[in-house]
């Protein structure tokens, strides 16, 4: 096997540094490896594992000989220049949700649907990071029973939103922090949030994303149309509500799961506890913090439903910058080679 030349682009953001590492930690066979990011990184110099890599500006950088790009620089630079990688001869393996949608593209989620991948045209996409999480548990339940609905509440970290996310965490925390009276008592002073529409600091916000169509937001949409396609049941039915919680890294999902035939929580554990990237917990409650900086999602409150019998009420949590975003997509290249 030929080692092969790799690009990371949006190499300096919160997921591109995680590509990175991950693959700094894999056995991925990596010959060379480049940086891109827009103007403002260009020209800065990386200390590697593969030596020192020089950051190129993605506007103008020829993609020729790259055999994989990952691509985690949001929508707008994905959709202007992952189609000329392709052409090019790279396999683009995209974080955003430029391509996802597209019925030419595979949205694959490593362990779940990796077969997908091998359909691809140049063009892989790698689902929302909240879906892909809801996913590691969803999809061999699936396998076993035929999932019919889904009722699922998300508890994003602010990383999901990239390292302006945890920049507004803190600096919130930090303007609040003195005077803890007020957020107990009432009379807090609004830390004026930039990235968010109500402050996150020592809060919850019941609305990640922006809204969209029916008052719900893109981030919901996803968790619909993105499970639809990766579990190929078009008629799949979800509800879905998406929450902005004061955490780091880590998406935990609350879900209710109802299937052709009765599941009970016996089964459904046994069935996780062998899935791949699956960490069943049932003496500990796993938390954000737990799923931070490891690989496998972690699952557990594993119950049977109360009001209509045979189905499952579970939690699932997992390290949105890794299983949400790059370890996915590296995986998804380790398929590929
Ligand atoms: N965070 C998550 O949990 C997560 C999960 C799944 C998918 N994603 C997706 O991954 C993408 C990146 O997310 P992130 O969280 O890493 O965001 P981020 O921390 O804000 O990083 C953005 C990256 O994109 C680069 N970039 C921005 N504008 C650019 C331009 N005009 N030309 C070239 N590069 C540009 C930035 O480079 P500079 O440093 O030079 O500005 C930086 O490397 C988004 O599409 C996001 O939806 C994120």
């Amino acid at each position: 096997m030929s080692d092969r030349a790799v690009a990371i682009v949006g190499a300096t953001g919160a997921v591109g540094l995680t590509m990175r590492s991950v693959l700094e930690e894999s056995d991925f066979p990596l010959g060379s490896l480049r940086l891109l990011a827009s103007e403002r990184s260009a020209g800065t110099v990386v200390d590697t594992s593969w030596g020192e890599v020089e950051v190129e500006d993605l506007a103008t950088a020829d993609p020729t000989g790259i055999d994989i790009a990952l691509f985690s620089a949001g929508g707008d630079r994905s959709r202007a220049h992952a189609p000329r990688f392709a052409q090019a001869g790279a396999v683009v393996i995209d974080n955003s949700s430029a391509f996802r949608m597209d019925p030419t593209v595979p949205l694959v989620v490593a362990g779940v649907n990796d077969a997908e991948a091998k359909r691809h045209q140049g063009i892989i996409a790698n689902p929302n990071c909240t879906t892909m999480t809801l996913m590691m548990a969803a999809g061999p339940l699936h396998r076993a029973a035929g999932l019919r609905s889904m009722i699922a509440t998300s508890y994003q970290s602010v990383s999901g939103s990239g390292h302006q996310g945890v920049v507004e965490l803190i600096e919130q925390t930090d303007r609040l922090r003195p005077d803890l009276d007020s957020l107990m008592t009432g009379g807090w002073v609004d830390p004026l949030p930039s990235l968010y529409a109500r402050p996150i600091g020592f809060n919850v916000l019941p609305f990640a994303g922006s809204e969209t169509e029916q008052g719900y937001t893109d981030e919901e949409w996803k968790l619909v149309n993105e499970s639809r396609k990766i579990l190929d049941i078009p008629d799949l039915l979800v509800e879905p509500t998406c929450v902005r919680v004061p955490v780091l890294v880590g998406h935990g999902v609350a879900a209710t799961l109802r299937f052709e035939r009765p599941l009970g929580a016996d089964e459904a554990r046994a069935i996780l506890a062998s899935a791949t990237g699956v960490q069943v917990w049932q003496d500990r409650v796993p938390t954000p913090l737990d799923s931070a900086g490891i690989d496998d999602v972690l699952v557990g409150r594993i119950r049977p439903t109360i009001g209509e019998p045979g189905g499952i009420n579970l939690w699932v949590v997992g390290d949105n910058l890794r299983k949400g975003a790059a370890l996915n997509a590296v995986q998804i290249a380790e398929l590929l080679v």
